[in-house]
């Protein structure tokens, strides 16, 4: 089997207790933590800064995987390495210059990625496939937790791994919206290798491990 990696979402956590939070997914076996920054403008919904990365930086050594929802990302970037981000991921439709913003994400220390909307064609990655680490496909349309997959994200994922062997990229292929024991097995066959999921192992009955371990279960059925 392919080596793969779950991503625990903290917009699912429970805020009151966030630490205690990040602690069971770490214990729990998490591989990143995955922190969504949302602005209200790409996105409709206001989530996270550089202060709450900060903060969770300090709780693990875990790497840390900021998704930046918002405009203007270049702005901030040197705020989120600063932070102790480990990754930084810019969505393609916010980046008019997406070259030298991934290219800036390196010279900051920090790796790139780069993440595509559902209405994204994989295409227009076709220039970029040396320059980033990992792509993010969203397999929801971004902006909140707890949202139904989008089908369509398995086909869409097969020709983004077609078409970084295609170029002779090593990049990661990572995705990110309503994953669950469910679809996660599809996902990896399609050809992802990093799965991000908040409610399925947040909101999980049976708590966060449990929801990691459902998550790896149905992956190694
Ligand atoms: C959505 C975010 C996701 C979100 C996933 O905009 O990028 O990371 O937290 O949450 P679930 O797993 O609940 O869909
Ligand atoms: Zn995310």
């Amino acid at each position: 089997m392919i080596p793969y990696m779950i991503a625990p979402s903290i917009l699912a956590a429970d805020f009151s207790q966030l630490g205690d939070q990040v602690r069971q997914a770490v214990e729990g076996g998490a591989d990143w933590i995955h922190i969504d920054v949302m602005d209200g403008r790409f996105v409709p919904n206001i989530s996270f800064g550089p202060q709450v990365v900060k903060t969770v930086r300090s709780l693990t050594d875990l790497p840390l995987d900021v998704h930046l929802m918002i405009v203007e990302p270049e702005r901030h970037l040197k705020a989120f390495a600063d932070a102790g981000a480990d990754h930084l991921t810019v969505h393609y439709e916010t980046c008019p210059h997406i070259h030298r913003t991934l290219q800036t994400i390196r010279d900051l220390g920090v790796s790139p990625g780069i993440t595509l909307n559902p209405g994204t064609p994989v295409t227009d990655l076709r220039e970029l496939t040396h320059d980033f680490d990992h792509v993010l496909i969203m397999s929801v349309n971004p902006g909140f937790g707890g949202q139904s997959f989008i089908p369509t994200t398995l086909d869409k994922l097969r020709r983004t791994k077609a078409l970084l062997e295609a170029t002779g990229s090593e990049a990661m292929i990572q995705v990110d919206g309503g994953i669950d024991p469910s679809n996660i097995r599809e996902c990896y066959e399609a050809g992802a290798t990093n799965f991000v999921a908040g409610s399925s192992i947040f909101k999980h009955a049976n708590g966060i491990t449990a929801g990691i371990d459902a998550l790896r279960q149905a992956l190694a059925a």
